[in-house]
């Protein structure tokens, strides 16, 4: 007679070592992804700090107040004007931040050295490799000294700013 037909239970063997620590390697990075995913999706883009943008232009933000208004300078690259690039202020403000980990928000560059403006809009984002990175799209308005020349006065452009660190960092 069979040992299934007597009652009894099969004998269960214990696994071999090293199968075993391949099923608790495997069951650690499983673990170690469903943590790891959901925190770099889910961090937060903070507009606060030194930026600088594909033209080579930087900027610096100031702290974010608790309207989602900030302060910040601009020190541009390049210009349209003739005129000797110097610093110059910016003000802006985001979108409510506690709602979305990836605001929105515009600044303004009210440029010393010129008598030009340029308004930025875009937004904050957390890219996959959990680098932050500002999408961009801005106005930049010339003065002209005829409202016939009215129709030159815009350009339109994108900028893309990623985040400056110190060597430090
Ligand atoms: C001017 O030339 O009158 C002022 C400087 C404008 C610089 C523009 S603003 C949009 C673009 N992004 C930059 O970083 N610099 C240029």
């Amino acid at each position: 007679m069979s040992r299934a037909l007597r009652g009894e239970h099969p004998q269960v063997h214990p696994l071999p070592a090293a199968a075993e620590m391949v099923h608790a390697t495997a069951f650690l990075l499983v673990l170690s992804l469903a943590v790891v995913a959901p925190v770099l999706s889910t961090r937060k883009c903070v507009l606060t700090g030194r930026w600088t943008n594909d033209l080579g232009s930087n900027m610096t933000i100031m702290a974010v107040n608790a309207k989602g208004e900030f302060l910040g300078s601009y020190h541009t690259a390049v210009t349209v004007t003739g005129n000797d690039i110097k610093v110059s202020p910016l003000q802006g403000s985001q979108h409510r931040t506690n709602e979305n980990s990836q605001a929105t928000f515009g600044f303004t560059v009210n440029w010393s050295f010129s008598d030009s403006v340029t308004v930025f809009t875009g937004q904050c984002f957390v890219d996959e490799t959990g680098k932050e990175v500002l999408k961009t799209m801005w106005l930049l308005r010339s003065h002209v000294d005829s409202i016939k020349d009215d129709w030159t006065a815009t350009r339109v452009g994108v900028n893309v700013f990623t985040r400056l660190r110190s060597k430090k960092e």
